[in-house]
């Protein structure tokens, strides 16, 4: 069983243990064979019932954005409806916001998902004689909430998603993106505990799709909502991922960062799809740079500042001041120079242009910085203090690098 020390803050918003959903008649006889264990095709060869979801657990984190990630079939759907079950799990537990959604009745259920939780589905699932406004405030209304409150509550959401102007209109002078929107405005007027999304950008062109995603991670970094997030897209799940469970033949077989699926896939399948994803939009500055050594002090002399340089078999160092800042790019080249023509401050040698990035930045965004300036860019935190630095090369290789598996093959990281 989970430890219960963890302090409340610690928590997880959503715990899900050891969930099973097999579809057929006396479902419950698979639990007293020894076939449990066996494939899912094996399983309804035998007893003819068909294992939806597999001995599934994660947790979910209050603010985070939790993907579930797979191909169609896999059961995405299945898990989402179960959490707040809409499908009756077969075995396992879920805990809410410390409740147990398993042990509820029909009342107290229907009473969970109405203030906790909210859905938000491929099909919009608004309801077309109803205008954009009592759209977005239907959740609330049937809370029992007065019209002007609700209405004020729902245009606020209406604003937050773009969409003041149109709290008139009916969903069908909308276009689908639009119409996405007020399913997610309908969601945040509701301000549940949880917000569950189906494939909620699967019905939309891919330029509005890039677009809704953008979205949804500009209005995530102000409004820290909880949200599990379905999707088959991997390039989606990375974009938008705080963490993403995998999902195969109803099971998770992996849960990670985006960085860390990418970077260590579990199995082939999970292989496959990172082939097919780019890394530049999730690999980061902090882990492709290289150490800050050698360290170089501006008041240096160019002889202790040559033999630090040649010692780290490098050509070039970034020179700090005593807050440990990067204050100018120095090449073995210009220093070299210095010392031919007897100079004695670094000053005189080092370049004061270089770009800076932070090491969350990605490598989409370094990119314009690596074509800006000839010189590594140079990693600081945010203070302010430089550790590491980026050639352009390895931002480049980084951006075509397409079969992670090869780089580990060769061995010369
Ligand atoms: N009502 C049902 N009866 C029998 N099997 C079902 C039912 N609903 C779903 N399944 C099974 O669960 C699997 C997963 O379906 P679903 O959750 O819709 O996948 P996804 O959302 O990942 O595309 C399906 O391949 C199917 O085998
Ligand atoms: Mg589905």
């Amino acid at each position: 069983m989970e430890p219960t020390a963890a302090p409340a803050s610690v928590e997880p918003i959503l715990k899900a243990r050891g969930l099973w959903k097999v579809f057929g008649d006396d479902p419950q006889r698979l639990f007293e064979s020894d076939l449990k264990s066996e494939s899912k095709e094996k399983i309804q060869e035998k007893t003819g019932l068909v294992v939806g979801l597999r001995n599934i657990s994660f947790d979910v984190h209050k603010g985070e954005i939790f993907v579930l990630m797979g191909l169609s079939g896999s059961g995405k759907s299945t898990l989402i409806r179960n959490l707040i079950r809409l499908v009756d799990p077969t075995a396992g537990q879920i805990h809410i916001g410390g409740r147990e959604i398993c042990a509820m009745n029909e009342k107290q259920l229907m009473n969970f998902r109405r203030r906790s939780t909210a859905m938000v589905f491929q099909a919009f699932g608004l309801l077309p004689h109803y205008t954009v406004l009592d759209n977005t405030a239907y959740g609330l209304k049937i809370r029992g909430m007065p019209e002007a409150e609700r209405n004020k509550i729902a245009m606020e959401a209406i604003r937050t998603v773009g969409l003041e102007g149109w709290e008139d209109y009916y969903p069908s002078s909308l276009s689908g993106g639009m119409q996405q929107r007020v399913g997610i405005a309908r969601a945040l007027a509701a301000d549940p505990e949880i917000m569950l999304l189906d494939e909620p950008f699967s019905g939309l062109d891919p330029l509005i799709r890039r677009q809704m995603q953008d979205e949804l991670i500009q209005l995530q970094s102000e409004l820290h909502k909880t949200m599990i997030f379905v999707t088959h897209d991997l390039q989606e799940a990375l974009k938008i991922a705080d963490r993403i469970a995998i999902m195969q033949d109803g099971e998770i077989i992996q849960i990670g960062t985006p960085e860390e699926i990418i970077a260590s896939p579990a199995s082939d399948y999970v292989q496959e799809f990172v082939r097919d994803a780019y890394p530049a939009t999730v690999l980061t500055a902090g882990t492709i740079m290289e150490d800050p050594e050698p360290e170089i002090h501006v008041w240096q002399g160019p002889q202790v500042a040559h033999t630090l340089i040649h010692r780290s078999k490098r050509d070039f160092a970034f020179v700090l001041d005593k807050q440990k800042r990067a204050v100018g790019f120095l090449s073995h080249r210009a220093l070299d120079d210095l010392i031919r023509r007897g100079g004695n401050s670094l000053e005189a040698a080092m370049d004061v242009e270089f770009e800076t990035c932070t090491p969350e930045m990605t490598v989409e965004e370094l990119f314009p910085l690596a074509t800006a300036s000839p010189h590594p860019i140079a990693v600081v935190d945010e203070k302010g203090k430089f550790i590491g630095c980026i050639r352009n090369t390895t931002i480049i290789e980084s951006m075509i690098q397409d079969e992670p598996e090869e780089k580990e093959g060769e061995g010369d990281v």
